[in-house]
């Protein structure tokens, strides 16, 4: 058995949880059992005053250094139109990259102008949506894509405001991952620097009627999917990463005599986790003040060239991934008594397809039993889902003795979570609550299994 015991005692003070007189995890104030109860389980709990201070602190952590900053929150994240506006009462802009995402960024009534449309494939059905409803910059990734929206615009008579996505060198990346390397040949996203499509792409953009160019958009990352993760390492990453944005920008200006407006540096901070979130279960992030400082000082190194642009950050998982709780019922509990396999395994009406970066990269998410929260743990279990296979919620977990009922919640389910979930083995995908000091609120409902059902056909030569 790995894992040493952990109090389920100390759960974080952050992501609005905290145990009530009952010995109950409760999440804002609410009781996690009485939602669950309520609500029925699988369920995803949003804490509405959790995102509102994750905006707040990112977007502080800029301001405080620097004057034109616009943070624009990745809906990819999660795109529940609750979440989105939300958002925008905090002053973000919103990151799309599909028709569906426009559609639901409408629903949260974000401002078209408001909206950043990212993605390297826009149709041109979506470049069309995009500039008649005047979105507020379309992010281009190839020169194919260029000549596609240069012949929007002119059919439509309509400017569109761009920023050239680019893909520089990325040596940084490539020393602290062995992998990048071979990655980096089927990255997908960006115009190439070293061998200077990027810069052919701007010259074209700038001589384009329609097509109104203000800045450059190279999205961070993060890179600790498949390697070790190194705070110290990461930040010189980042630092690097910059610096290549900055010397395109200097390109730009010496041999096309274009200064960027505007820099769009992506998305890629997470946040340190008490206890570890992540691929390897990582605790040390830098702090979201070392992230805003390392992109800031670059940009201040860099103001004899470039000024001051205003600086887009495309924040996603930061912003929500910590304000989440998934509650799920337990069910079936057996113990393995021998060989392969053996221990105790606790199974739950939940799955690990409502979260796949657990399957895929070994996400880890910190449990806590919402109705034992004070209870002092006894023993070792795996937790596992109800499909038809690898299926794991939390691997060798100290639990107190569990028995059916028993409500599990797992943590930061917010980001990359609900967005990326299917509905393998016909499991129908969970409901989501907002809860917010007195009030709490359905904002998806549950999917059902005629919702499955209704989406299928059986053509009539089969009858
Ligand atoms: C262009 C772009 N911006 C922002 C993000 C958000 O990244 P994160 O959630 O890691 O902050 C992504 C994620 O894939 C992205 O591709």
């Amino acid at each position: 058995l790995s894992g040493t015991e952990e109090s389920f005692a100390n759960i974080p003070a952050e992501s609005g949880l905290s145990i009530n007189g009952r010995g109950h995890l409760t999440i804002e104030g609410h009781d996690a059992v009485d939602l669950a109860r309520k609500f029925g389980t699988p369920l995803w709990v949003v804490s509405e005053n959790t995102i509102r201070n994750n905006f707040r602190a990112f977007k502080a952590a800029f301001e405080r250094k620097y004057p034109k900053v616009i943070v624009v929150y990745a809906s990819k994240a999660n795109h529940a139109p609750a979440i989105l506006r939300i958002a925008v009462q905090e002053g973000a802009w919103v990151d799309v990259v599909s028709l569906g995402h426009v559609r639901l960024a409408e629903k949260g009534r974000v401002p078209p102008g408001k909206i950043v449309f990212n993605g390297n494939n826009k149709s041109k059905m979506e470049l069309e949506t995009a500039v008649r409803m005047g979105v507020g910059h379309i992010n281009v990734d190839s020169l194919d894509e260029l000549e596609l929206l240069g012949k929007v615009c002119n059919e439509l008579k309509k400017v569109a405001r761009i920023n050239l996505r680019i893909r520089p060198g990325m040596a940084s990346r490539a020393e602290i991952d062995p992998d990048f390397v071979s990655q980096a040949t089927s990255h997908k996203f960006g115009l190439d620097v070293p061998s200077g499509q990027a810069f052919e792409c701007f010259r074209r953009a700038l001589e384009m009627k329609f097509i109104e160019v203000h800045g450059i958009s190279h999205h961070i990352g993060w890179t600790a999917y498949n390697i070790p993760y190194d705070k110290e390492l990461d930040l010189a990453r980042i630092k690097t990463e910059v610096e290549e944005v900055t010397e395109f920008a200097r390109l730009l200006q010496e041999r096309l005599n274009f200064k960027p407006r505007l820099l769009d540096l992506g998305g890629g901070y997470r946040k340190q986790r008490p206890h570890g979130f992540g691929p390897n279960r990582i605790a040390s992030y830098p702090t979201v003040e070392e992230y805003a400082d390392t992109i800031l000082g670059v940009l201040n190194d860099a103001a004899s060239w470039i000024g001051q642009p205003t600086v887009m950050l495309e924040p996603g998982a930061y912003m929500v991934a910590d304000a989440v709780t998934m509650l799920s019922s337990v069910g079936a509990i057996k113990s393995v008594n021998s060989g392969l396999g053996a221990g105790k395994w606790v199974a739950v009406d939940s799955s690990a397809y409502f979260f796949v970066r657990k399957l895929i990269f070994n996400f880890y998410h910190h449990t806590v039993i919402a109705n034992k929260a004070l209870q002092a743990s006894s023993e070792v279990v795996d937790i596992v889902g109800k499909t038809c296979a690898y299926d794991y919620i939390a691997d060798k977990t100290c639990v107190p003795s569990l028995e059916r009922g028993d409500i599990v919640a797992t943590l930061d389910q917010g980001a990359y979570c609900e967005t990326i979930s299917t509905q393998y083995c016909a499991i129908p995908r969970p409901a989501t609550v907002l809860v917010s000091k007195e009030q709490v609120d359905l904002i998806k409902r549950r999917e059902t299994i005629e919702d499955i059902l209704s989406q299928y056909t059986i053509p009539s030569w089969l009858d």
